[in-house]
C-alpha cells in the first residue's frame, strides 16, 4: 500500500426523485488498498461504485479515481477501472471465451496474441478454461461469477471495484476469489473497494472499512479500530488451577466487572470489564488474593460482525 490516495471522494451526493441514496459521502482510498464498503441493504454501497465507476453521475459532490475527474474525465476513468455490478451482465448466447473476447475488444486490447493470452491466464485463473467454449447459458451461478470478475479484470485495470463478489459462489470458489483480491492488491498494487455483507470477508481482507447507511458515512477505520470502538466492551478469559466460590464473589465486587461467567469444567472464567486494559491487573490481583492461581489469562476480542451488528441496531 502506497500513501497515495487513489480514490477520493468529496461530498458525494446521489438523488433519485425524492430519495437521497448517498448524501455527502466523502473518504479516500489509498493505492494498494482493498477497502471495505458495509452497510445494510439500501445503504448507498452499489450507488457509490456506479457513481465512481462513472456509470452515473452525482447530483452532487465530486470524487477523482486513479487522478481523473469522475465528471469531467469519465472517459479516462473508465479506462483504469474495472468493475463487478451487482447483476453482471454477461452475453448468455455466447461462450465464455466470445464474452472475454468481446470486452477486450471493447477495452481496445488490439494486439491480438497479447489478448489471446490474458484471455487465457484469467479463464485458466478462474478454472473456467476448460468450459471456454461454452454457452454461458449453460454455465452455473459461480461460474457466471467467475467469469464476470475474470471479463472485468481483461483490461488489467488498477482500480477494481467489485460489488458482492463471493455472492452466490461455494466456500471453494469464495476462497478463490478472496486470494486473487489478496494478490492483486499485494503483489500488482491494484486497488479494490469491495461492497460486503460478508464481514468475514472484510476483517480477511481490508485495510480499512467504511460503514455506511442510509448513504451517509457512519464510521471508517481498520477492522481492529471499529471493533475497539464500537464494541468496546471486552471480555478476559482467564483460566485457574482450580476454581472456588470466594474467588467469584471477589470478582463479582470489582468496579470494573459487568458480568462473570463461569466453566466449571474447564475452570475458566469469562469475566466482562468496562475497559481490559485498566481492569485486568485489578482482577488478577483480586484472583490472587482469595488464593487462586492463575494458568492463563486471554483478552477476547468481538468479532467485526458483532460490532457492526451493535452499530447499526444503535442506528
Ligand atoms: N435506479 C434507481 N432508481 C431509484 N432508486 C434507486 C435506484 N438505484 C438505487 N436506488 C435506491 O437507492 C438506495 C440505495 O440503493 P443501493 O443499491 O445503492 O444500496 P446498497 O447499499 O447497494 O444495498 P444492497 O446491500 O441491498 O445491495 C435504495 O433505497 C434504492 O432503492
Ligand atoms: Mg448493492
Amino acid at each position: 500500500m502506497s500513501d497515495m490516495p487513489s480514490i477520493e471522494a468529496e461530498g458525494l451526493t446521489r438523488k433519485f426523485g425524492s430519495l437521497t441514496a448517498v448524501d455527502h459521502l466523502s473518504f479516500g482510498v489509498m493505492e494498494g488498498e482493498v477497502f471495505g464498503l458495509l452497510g445494510p441493504n439500501g445503504a448507498g454501497k452499489t450507488t457509490t461504485v456506479r457513481m465512481l465507476a462513472c456509470l452515473i453521475s452525482p447530483s452532487r459532490g465530486s470524487a477523482k479515481v486513479g487522478g481523473y475527474d469522475i465528471s469531467r474525465d469519465s472517459l479516462k476513468v473508465r479506462q483504469i477501472v474495472g468493475i463487478l455490478t451487482e447483476n453482471p451482465s454477461l452475453y448468455e448466447r455466447l461462450t465464455a471465451y466470445e464474452n472475454m473476447d468481446f470486452f477486450a475488444e471493447a477495452y481496445g486490447l488490439s494486439d491480438v496474441q497479447e489478448k489471446r493470452n490474458r484471455i487465457k491466464e484469467l479463464l485458466e485463473f478462474f478454472e473456467l478454461w476448460e468450459r471456454r467454449n461454452d454457452k454461458v447459458a449453460t454455465f452455473s451461478r459461480g461460474m457466471k461469477q467467475k467469469l464476470a470478475i475474470a471479463r472485468a479484470l481483461v483490461h488489467n485495470p488498477p482500480i477494481l471495484f467489485l460489488d458482492e463478489p463471493t455472492s452466490g459462489l461455494d466456500p471453494e470458489s469464495s476462497k478463490v476469489i478472496r486470494d486473487l483480491m489478496k494478490r492483486l492488491s499485494q503483489r500488482k498494487k491494484h486497488t479494490i473497494l469491495l461492497c460486503t455483507h460478508r464481514l468475514e470477508d472484510a476483517e480477511k481482507l481490508c485495510s480499512r472499512v467504511m460503514i455506511i447507511n442510509k448513504g451517509k458515512n457512519i464510521i471508517v477505520g481498520t477492522p481492529d479500530e471499529l471493533r475497539d470502538r464500537i464494541a468496546g466492551q471486552h471480555a478476559l478469559q482467564v483460566t485457574l488451577k482450580k476454581l472456588n466460590q470466594k474467588i467469584i464473589e471477589a470478582l463479582k465486587e470489582l468496579k470494573q466487572v459487568r458480568e462473570v461467567n463461569v466453566d466449571n469444567s474447564t475452570s475458566q472464567l469469562i469475566i466482562t470489564l468496562d475497559d481490559v486494559k485498566s481492569a485486568t491487573p485489578e482482577v488478577v490481583r483480586s484472583i490472587v488474593y482469595t488464593g487462586g492461581m492463575v494458568l492463563s489469562v486471554n483478552v477476547l476480542h468481538p468479532s467485526l460482525e458483532e460490532a457492526y451488528l451493535k452499530l447499526v441496531k444503535e442506528e
